[in-house]
């Protein structure tokens, strides 16, 4: 089903069916979403798009927005995008537009996490800045040493959910259970816990992606606990790794990252529309999902 703006774009929703085109467009910004990423965003949320036609002739997905409603009162906005031949048309005015009419007939906020091109339309739209991060790279390397003995760092087991779902919901500010899950399955040898007999220390997980594995979302009490989590993950690795890193763990966690061989991206402002602050509390928030998880 689709809906007319006021400047004539067709805006329609999109489907699993909309995939390829959709990867043409995350991969023209040279993004790191695969299929799956589209996949699991179409199945959790809804995204729209604007077809128009390029200079051979061919009607194209120019456009996309997607919305990731998580619970009653706010949704990611992700996947702003626009193929480079029809930047600066208004596309993704129009097509934000349109998702943020979408939150406003809901009563919810809207949040995302935006890159400096991103970030001047949002403002435009009223997003205001709260926090920021940024994105790491790592190459892939030679293959590790043997772990050292970390005894508490393991996979996730049946009995780690409720305590995984109160940590991150209370450091989200929302149930994101179907996300993480899905993450879980996505790369199962980041999907970590550092845990005791009788406390959960930190959390992590990630995802494969189009050209590098993701790790993120990393919860952590301490910065040992998140080292131990990384390292877990970076052992296991098949190639190139990002992480998101909150501007605030820089002290902490910038040159332990450092001497692992991540260098420096990037850097990425959480917006948010419709609410004063971002949702959540970062006490033990390390690594962000990625801007367009949250
Ligand atoms: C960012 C992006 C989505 C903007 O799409 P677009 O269709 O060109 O944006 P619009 O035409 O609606 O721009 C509206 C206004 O935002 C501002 N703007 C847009 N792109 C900008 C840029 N690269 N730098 C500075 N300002 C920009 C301008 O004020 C623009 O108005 P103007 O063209 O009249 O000056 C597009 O450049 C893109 O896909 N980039 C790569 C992916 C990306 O970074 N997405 C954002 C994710 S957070």
């Amino acid at each position: 089903m689709g809906s007319t703006d006021a400047a004539g774009h067709d805006i329609v929703r999109l489907t699993a069916a909309d995939v390829t085109q959709a990867l043409d467009l995350s991969t023209s910004a040279q993004w790191n979403q695969n299929a799956a990423d589209w996949l699991m965003m179409f199945s959790l949320g809804q995204g729209f798009g604007i077809h128009a036609v390029d200079e051979q002739g061919a009607r194209r997905l120019a456009a996309s927005a997607v919305l990731l409603p998580y619970g009653p009162h706010f949704a990611w906005v992700s996947m702003v995008l626009v193929l480079p031949a029809f930047q600066r048309r208004g596309l993704a005015t129009a097509v934000l537009k349109h998702a943020l009419g979408w939150l406003r007939e809901r009563g919810m906020a809207g949040v995302l996490d935006a890159t400096p091109a991103g970030r001047a339309v949002y403002a435009q739209e009223g997003f205001v800045d709260t926090w920021r991060f940024a994105r790491y790279r790592r190459e892939a390397g030679p293959p590790a040493p043997p772990a050292p003995e970390r005894s508490d760092v393991r996979a996730i087991a049946n009995a780690d959910w409720p305590n995984v779902e109160r940590l991150d919901e209370a450091t989200f500010g929302a149930d994101r259970m179907r996300v993480l899950r899905t993450l879980s399955a996505r790369w199962p040898g980041a999907a970590r816990v550092v845990a005791s007999a009788h406390q959960t220390r930190g959390v992590m997980f990630g995802r494969d992606g189009r050209e590098a594995h993701h790790i993120g979302p990393l919860l952590a009490d301490d910065a040992a606990s998140a080292e131990a989590l990384i390292d877990t993950a970076l052992r296991d690795a098949p190639g190139a790794v990002y992480l998101d890193l909150l501007d605030t763990r820089r002290p902490e966690l910038l040159s332990w990252l450092q001497a692992q061989g991540f260098v420096f991206q990037r850097p990425f402002t959480r917006m948010v529309w419709g609410t004063r602050s971002a949702p959540g509390d970062t006490s033990r928030l390390w690594a962000v999902a990625g801007p367009e998880l949250g």
